[in-house]
């Protein structure tokens, strides 16, 4: 059985770059097929990766003999061990990951005691006890990002991941892996695809993609009723199956904006934080029959329904999504809580854990070019960092550019909101760079500072893709400087920070 590889699994099993894979490829060194290459082909493209003593290369040859062995000797036998030993991979996994949170989080304890047992209370006692609540709720939040950014890139998970049933789309060709602990259309999202979907619960009939090959098991009962026609063409719901074996599905999935409907739906706050007094990070929970259909970068239209949280008028204002479509019962934005934003006071004001608001949307064609194959940078300038940071997260699912350079600029430290986020993805992936600009300046200095930033590290811009989400006038200011930089026009994309701080001239 030789198994057939997409160029990033290829490139994550033996330990290369994927630029290192294209570059066989380009050589004739290695055949491609479809996008993907096959395992005797790679061994022999690389011969080095067979001379390692046990190379993870052998360990999945061999785990690949045993399931088709079990196989032979009783399908259901084998996949029910197959189920076992995935469920234990993922339980050791995570013991290993809660242990090493518990520790932190008694080292943070531990920490707090000596903090507290330190404040003078003969001084300004309330200054020091805030002090120290806004010290333990950014250590918090540390520990929170820092769990959402376990590397994932250790060689059993790799294997385990190699191991999964492989899901193949057509008409697209897009590839993903299922595991038994999602269905179909969450496996989907979190690789980044934009198939079509609705209630997330078997009753729309939104998602239902026809199986043309492989196995599925129901996960869910489900009240969507298929036609006779339907069902003799093999058509079934990815919201409530899971894969059982490699499978190919076809279904449509959004090529662009344009393809995605607008949609109302409400959702309920799930968290509110306010960072250094500057921005409120709210996330929301949409209700669970509703999901916000979106691609990541657009954004939508909050609505404060009236009488909510005392409010006396309804309040709308548009934000950009900061999370990506991959975590749908999720939905993150970042509100500016300066004065001139009437939104963010009101969010301060009547806005609170578990309130109902609505939303309209999503808008706005500010997403990633998926077909591109040039590196991406991008660029956001304070609050614009939310579409940004759901348009990065989208890259990473897709794992499709071979770099990510990230340039975000503030007027002060202070106001880099998300520092801790942008570090950890710096250190967790090694095709990431990330680079904080803070200049006090006016906005034909701020251009020209990112030219020299972008110049010196990247020499010439040519190959890249530009992700910009800044006011309106330091975009504009960018565009000239950019083209005679060699971006060509088609490879830059900008977004008008909404109600976001604009740079005072
Ligand atoms: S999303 Fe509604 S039935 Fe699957």
């Amino acid at each position: 059985m030789d198994r057939h590889l997409s160029l990033s699994q290829a490139a994550r099993l033996i330990g290369v770059k994927r630029g290192d894979i294209q570059k066989k490829i380009q050589e004739n060194k290695l055949k491609v097929m479809e996008g993907t290459v096959t395992l005797l082909d790679l061994k022999k493209a690389f011969p080095e990766a067979q001379y390692e003593d046990n190379t993870m290369l052998e360990k999945v040859e061999k785990f690949m003999r045993d399931a088709v062995h079990k196989m032979a000797q009783s399908e259901r036998e084998g996949a029910q061990i197959d189920a076992l030993s995935r469920r234990l991979v993922k339980m050791n996994q995570e013991l290993a990951d809660e242990r090493k949170h518990a520790e932190k989080m008694e080292e943070l304890i531990y920490a707090l005691k000596h903090r507290l047992m330190a404040i003078n209370l003969g001084d300004n006692p309330e200054h020091a006890l805030n002090d120290c609540k806004d010290w333990f709720h950014a250590e918090v939040r540390n520990l929170e990002i820092e769990k959402m950014i376990t590397p994932i890139d250790h060689m059993e998970q790799q294997i385990h991941q190699f191991m999964l049933p492989h899901v193949r789309l057509l008409p697209s060709r897009h590839d993903f892996t299922s595991d038994k602990s999602e269905t179909l259309l969450e496996s989907a999202l979190r690789s980044g695809l934009a198939v079509d979907y609705g209630c997330n619960n078997g009753k729309c009939g939104k998602c239902k993609a026809k199986l043309l090959s492989g196995k599925v098991e129901k996960t869910a009962h489900q009240d969507y009723v298929f036609s006779e026609s339907e069902k003799a063409q093999g058509y079934i719901l990815t919201c409530s199956n899971w894969a059982i074996t490699d499978i190919t599905l076809e279904t449509e999935e959004a090529v662009s904006a344009d393809d995605i409907p607008l949609q109302s739906i409400t959702a309920k706050v799930k968290k509110l934080q306010t960072i250094n007094n500057h921005a409120i990070i709210m996330t929301l929970r949409p209700l669970r029959s509703q999901r916000l259909r979106f691609l990541a970068g657009q954004h939508i239209e909050l609505i404060i329904p009236e009488g909510s949280g005392g409010s006396e008028t309804e309040l709308q204002a548009e934000y950009s999504i900061a999370s990506c479509p991959c975590e749908p019962s999720t939905l993150e934005f970042h509100i500016p809580v300066n004065d001139q934003s009437n939104f963010g006071q009101a969010i301060i004001k009547h806005v609170k854990a578990n309130d109902t608001l609505k939303l309209k949307g999503p808008y706005g064609s500010f997403v990633l070019d998926e077909d591109s194959p040039n590196s991406l940078i991008f660029v956001a300038w304070d609050t614009g960092f939310a579409p940004i940071k759901g348009l990065i997260e989208h890259a990473m699912s897709l794992d499709n550019a071979d770099t990510i350079h990230l340039y975000w600029i503030t007027r002060k430290v202070e106001e880099n909101y998300l520092e801790n986020l942008c570090r950890s993805w710096n250190n967790a992936l090694d095709n990431f760079t990330y680079t904080p600009i803070v200049l006090e300046s006016k906005t034909d200095v701020v251009a020209e500072s990112l030219i020299k930033h972008l110049h010196n590290e990247h020499k010439h811009l040519l190959n890249f893709d530009l992700y910009i989400s800044a006011p309106g006038h330091l975009n504009h200011l960018l565009k000239p400087l950019l083209l005679a930089n060699g971006v060509k026009p088609e490879n830059m994309h900008f977004e008008s920070t909404f109600h976001g701080d604009e740079i005072n001239d």
